[in-house]
């Protein structure tokens, strides 16, 4: 199996431009079933799950390709309505090509995404806010089968938890219903509001997306589109954990700092140096640094789950013991097994997690668990004395692209050894 191999304790210094955010693109690409005419989606990142999604969307008989950061979709024509178990199993957050799938063909069928590293991943508020809209959904055989032979109708939907794939499934479903959906207790991140302005490009008529209450307007057909994706708020996060776990100065080019407030927030509590302008953040991280008092994941705008990984590794090598509440996922602590190898001192108690900062961390072998947790131990090799071979890295290559390229173009010592 291919590998991640690092020689730490180099300092990070260097621009960077930082990819498309993945979760901003996984539900434009879906979105794009619904246009009837050709779509070109610009910054998409090169990374396994859009490889999966192309996928899925030729599954469907729909005309796709990516050249470089540009995805062309033409889904003027459709002939199917499924989604293979594997490629579910390849990416279960293919779940919210549910809601375009049934709006385009008036049926889908897909297997149950199932659990992930993360835990559970229920999907009931996904199917039970298609169900207010006219779809009727039988499981049997681990198949989810929907069907709306009239078509989809608009609904009022309040969501008990702002999940986010289930505000991007129930926009999908609506934007080609009949009559008006609104969705209550909406998610606020902010690959909501691009899916939005992707689907209003296209000729939708959605009000509210990024906002807790979305209203949208059904219209009977939509065109294509020209878009950019927004820059991921998340791989922003990742390349300052691993300037400041390394002492070093980055600059970012192409981020929106107005999507992470809550996670700059707590580098400044950890004495980064950190300066903003509209479009770049610039970090400093010049001397050891501190604890955060205490970190407490929760929805938009919140500090996010998925930043999580990243700071708690960068913290393993701060001044003082810092302490990391995760109130989203049941199951993401995982890698911090693997972090302890590298000589971390993280206690961990249901969704607590104590971290005390050492002098030093040490290479080691270790495995990737999942996206971020992958991520958080090459932030923590990049920080470490010695040699860190990291294994299962599909798991990174969901959602990064080319790290080992950008860590190195930035100095470190870091190479992809192919298995
Ligand atoms: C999206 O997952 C992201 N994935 C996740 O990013 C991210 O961690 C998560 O939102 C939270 O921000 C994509 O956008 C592709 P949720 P999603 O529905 O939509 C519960 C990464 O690292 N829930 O907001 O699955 C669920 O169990 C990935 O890029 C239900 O109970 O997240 C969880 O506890 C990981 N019933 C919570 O809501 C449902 O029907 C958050 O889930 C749906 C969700």
């Amino acid at each position: 199996m291919s590998e991640i191999v690092i020689e730490g304790k180099r300092k990070l210094f260097g621009e960077l431009e930082v990819q498309g955010a993945k979760n901003s693109v996984l539900p434009v690409l879906a979105a794009t079933i619904l246009c009837e005419r050709e779509c070109v989606i610009h910054n998409c990142p090169k990374i396994s799950d859009v490889d999966t999604s192309l996928k899925i969307l030729k599954d469907l008989g729909v005309d796709c390709k990516a050249e470089g950061n540009t995805v062309t979709v033409d889904s003027s024509v459709i002939n199917d309505y499924k989604i293979s178990e594997s490629l579910m199993r390849e990416m279960r957050s293919s779940v919210m090509f549910l809601g375009a799938i049934l709006g385009r063909t008036k049926k889908a069928v897909i297997s149950s995404p199932g659990g992930c590293e993360l835990g559970p991943r229920p999907i009931d508020l996904h199917l039970s806010s298609l169900k207010k809209m006219g779809a009727v959904i039988t499981e049997e055989h681990g198949f989810i089968n929907c069907l709306a032979p009239n078509g989809l109708k608009g609904a009022e939907i309040y969501l008990s938890f702002p999940s986010v794939g289930a505000t991007e499934n129930i926009i999908l479903a609506a934007a080609t219903a009949k009559g008006l959906t609104i969705i209550h207790n909406a998610a606020k991140e902010p690959e909501i509001s691009d899916l939005a302005d992707f689907l209003n490009s296209a000729g939708a008529r959605i009000y509210g997306g990024g906002s807790d209450t979305v209203y949208i307007h059904g219209v009977e057909h939509l065109g294509g589109s020209e878009h950019i994706i927004i820059p991921d708020r998340i791989v922003a996060a990742t390349y300052m954990a691993c300037a400041a776990a390394t002492g070093g100065k980055i600059k970012l080019n192409s981020v929106m700092p107005s999507h992470i407030v809550a996670i700059l927030s707590v580098f400044k509590e950890a004495d980064c140096d950190i300066k903003v302008s509209s479009k770049s953040i610039t970090l400093t991280a010049s001397h050891k640094l501190k604890r955060v008092e205490k970190i407490s994941t929760a929805v938009y705008p919140a500090f996010p789950t998925d930043a999580g990984p990243l700071v708690l590794s960068m913290l393993c090598v701060a001044n003082g013991t810092s302490v990391f509440k995760e109130n989203i996922f049941e199951n993401r602590f995982r890698y911090i097994d693997e972090l302890k190898r590298l000589g971390a001192k993280i206690k961990t108690e249901g969704n607590l997690a104590l971290i005390e900062g050492v002098d030093k961390l040490t290479g080691a072998g270790c495995k990737a668990t999942d996206l971020r947790g992958g991520a958080a131990l090459v932030c923590a090799g990049l920080s470490a004395y010695g040699k860190t071979t990291i294994g299962e890295i599909q798991h990174i290559e969901r959602g990064y692209e080319d790290i080992v390229g950008n860590l190195s173009h930035l100095g470190a010592d870091i190479k992809y050894i192919k298995g």
